[in-house]
């Protein structure tokens, strides 16, 4: 909580210069003020009225939203509409040949698509889909290096009216697997191999793995696109190579109408079990907020070069990569490397090439760039920016003044953008041409979004209190059901507690005297890792799948590039290793931990006891470990504890 304290102290103010508010789109305070006022007055008018201004309706809607099996919320549930379609056929007769994806490869090769490639190339691998009998409703998997492809497959999915799951690339197959059967997917389209930071890393293998693991035998196919032409393993009746089936496809393709609540993608994300949770995304209401935050937040213009440097695999690569930019028409960035190969200047160098003016990213990667070199954006032309982002996690005042002065060099707004895989977009978060900046701070919920922050009676707290950020009106980006399991949808986001009417974030947040949000963290048993989601209870279930593993608790401690770092306190079925021992099992457990989950969840630290910390009914005391992985004292009071013992064990790291 010191960390929050010390922010609340931030008086630094920046507001947005008179030039920039001038040519923004939203130009001041006063005209965000005017949109607050229009949704508070006429809720539904106000969306209803962005919806038919945003969206191209193949049959208007004539709902807005219909609550009458909330919290199951319908957004213009009777009108028709494609998401591939409002991305691309409505560009085409204003500007064709616009480039739509600029694309650089780990190797630093540029490819650009102009829009009516890119139309051309989704239609036809979606015509290829269709000959694969994939249909309307159908779940895709999607496991893909950052590439133009990925971006065309889930595009053509979207055109057929397939339903897409991407997998992040970095998961391992085991949770490929999980994600596979739980969508009980019908195909899975991958490459041979991924190419990051001049290593080539299988993709393909581990689909073969996933398969064999068994319970997949709703796939039918899988799709490979030959990424490097390494050599990978083929099941001639499943496997079909990518440019094999778009080969003789014709290039147009007309789009399947689907209702705007239409299921246009899942995307799994951690929560407070061991289960992964496949959020459920509609097509008009998700598209209408990438489209809107596109506008409002990143100030969408034509001349604009937009770079969001997230991986599809997650939310931001969805709404800021594969649908917001292409909807509004924008010229995007498509990285497929690392911040850091060839080097620390990789981010700097692509800005001044290839003449960014949007530029979103998340604090761990501008966290680690300073560490790698705080000096070296200057060598580099970053002229061209006009807007900073950030997502992902809280920014800390140091790091953001940082990208304010040395990235920016003062001239550029950053938009700090609090939202999650469930809401869609943005939520709360700075407009540049109006919103008073303080580093550290997400500022304001966006016009129609009834964020707020409560107490555990539900309600608001005062100016200078923190509490329970909720979401009080349903809006249209939000998440719909956790695939296959709606009870847990209710309960995780609509629990009794708050009498069941808000929808619960699971974020802690504080309110300043200016009314100003400012995100504490994760209220769950979730950690942010550079800005990834990862479930302690995932990375226990994994660490207890291991023959040596008999009991095994996680939980975070403040890290000073990753935000939070993972430690693990377990106890082994054998006797507590010591020693040069206990490295070699730590080790092993980490490797585990990252093959049954993936490289971003191993332990950062594992710890040895001869039990875990309980009270005397036997919950293991997660606050105590808390504080022994931090270092701190213990201050807690721990006469209810089993086994006191055990703590003067946890506290020692393996050597
Ligand atoms: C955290 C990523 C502070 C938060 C889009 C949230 C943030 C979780 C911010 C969602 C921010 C995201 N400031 N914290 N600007 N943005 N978070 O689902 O804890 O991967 O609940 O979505 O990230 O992570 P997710």
């Amino acid at each position: 909580m010191a960390a929050i304290e010390s922010v609340l102290q931030e008086k630094r103010v920046f507001p947005p210069s008179e030039a920039f508010a001038k040519q923004a789109n939203i130009k001041g305070m006063d005209a965000y003020l005017a949109l607050c006022k229009e949704a508070e007055q006429d809720y539904e008018g106000f969306w209803a009225r962005h919806a038919r201004e945003q969206l191209t309706w193949h049959k208007p809607f004539t709902q807005v939203l219909d609550e009458s099996n909330a919290p199951f919320y319908r957004w213009f549930a009777d009108g028709m509409l494609n998401a591939s379609y409002n991305c691309l056929d409505r560009h085409l007769s204003t500007q064709p040949d616009k480039t739509a994806i600029i694309f650089e490869a780990d190797d630093g090769k540029v490819t650009r698509v102009s829009y009516r490639e890119l139309y051309r190339r989704v239609c036809q691998f979606a015509n290829g889909l269709k000959s694969l009998k994939i249909r309307k409703g159908d779940r895709v998997v999607i496991y893909m290096p950052m590439s133009i492809e990925a971006i065309v497959a889930m595009q053509a999915c979207a055109r057929i009216g397939a339903t897409h799951s991407v997998v992040f690339g970095g998961f391992s197959s085991k949770s490929l697997h999980e994600r596979i059967t739980d969508a009980g997917a019908c195909a899975v389209i991958t490459a041979d191999e991924q190419m990051r930071g001049g290593r080539a890393i299988p993709l393909k293998p581990a689909v073969d793995e996933a398969l064999g693991m068994g319970g997949c035998e709703s796939v039918k196919t899988v799709v490979v696109y030959k990424r490097t032409g390494a050599n990978v393993a083929w099941h001639a009746a499943r496997d079909i190579w990518w440019h094999d089936l778009v080969n003789g496809q014709a290039d147009t393709c007309e789009p399947e109408w689907v209702e705007a609540e239409h299921p246009l993608f899942l995307l799994y994300t951690s929560g407070s079990t061991g289960k992964p949770k496949g959020v459920q995304h509609s097509t008009g209401g998700y598209l209408l907020q990438a489209i809107l935050t596109m506008r409002w937040v990143f100030d969408y213009k034509p001349s604009d070069i937009f770079w969001c440097t997230a991986d599809v695999g997650w939310v931001t690569g969805h709404t800021y990569i594969a649908y917001g930019p292409l909807a509004v028409g924008a010229t995007e960035i498509v990285f497929e490397g690392v911040p850091t190969y060839p080097d620390a200047g990789r981010f700097w160098k692509m800005i001044q090439d290839h003449k960014v003016t949007v530029f979103y990213t998340a604090p761990t990667a501008i966290r680690s760039l300073i560490k790698a070199g705080a000096d070296l954006p200057k060598k580099y032309d970053l002229s061209s920016l006009r807007i900073l982002g950030t997502v992902g996690e809280p920014i800390n005042p140091e790091a953001w003044m940082w990208y304010y002065e040395t990235v920016g060099n003062k001239r550029c707004p950053i938009v700090d953008t609090w939202w999650q895989t469930e809401t869609g977009g943005h939520m709360i978060t700075p407009l540049p041409g109006a919103t008073p900046l303080k580093p550290g701070s997400c500022t304001f919920p966006l016009p129609g979004i009834m964020a707020d922050i409560v107490d555990e009676t539900g309600q608001s707290v005062e100016k200078g209190k923190g509490g329970f950020l909720v979401i009080k009106r349903p809006w249209p980006s939000m998440i719909r059901t956790i695939w296959g399991d709606p009870e847990r949808f209710k309960k995780s986001y609509y629990p009794s507690d708050f009498g069941g009417k808000y929808y619960l974030a699971g974020d802690g947040a504080n309110r300043d005297m200016d009314g100003y949000f400012w995100i504490v963290g994760r209220i769950d048993d979730v950690l942010n890792v550079s800005g990834h989601r990862l479930g302690t209870m995932e990375i226990e279930s994994a660490l207890v799948a291991n023959p040596l593993v008999a009991e095994a608790a996680v939980v975070g401690r403040p890290h000073e590039v990753k935000g939070e770092a993972v430690v693990a306190f377990v106890v082994l079925k054998g006797p507590r290793p010591s020693g040069e021992e206990a490295q070699k099992v730590a080790n092993q457990l980490r490797e585990w931990v990252g093959k049954e989950i993936g490289p971003i969840a191993k332990p950062d630290e594992i710890r040895f006891g001869d039990n875990l910390p309980k009270t005397r009914s036997g919950k293991i005391m997660r606050r105590l470990l808390r504080s022994i992985a931090r270092g701190e004292e213990i201050t807690q009071d721990v006469s209810t504890l089993e086994n006191p013992a055990i703590l003067e064990q946890l506290k020692q790291p393996v050597q």
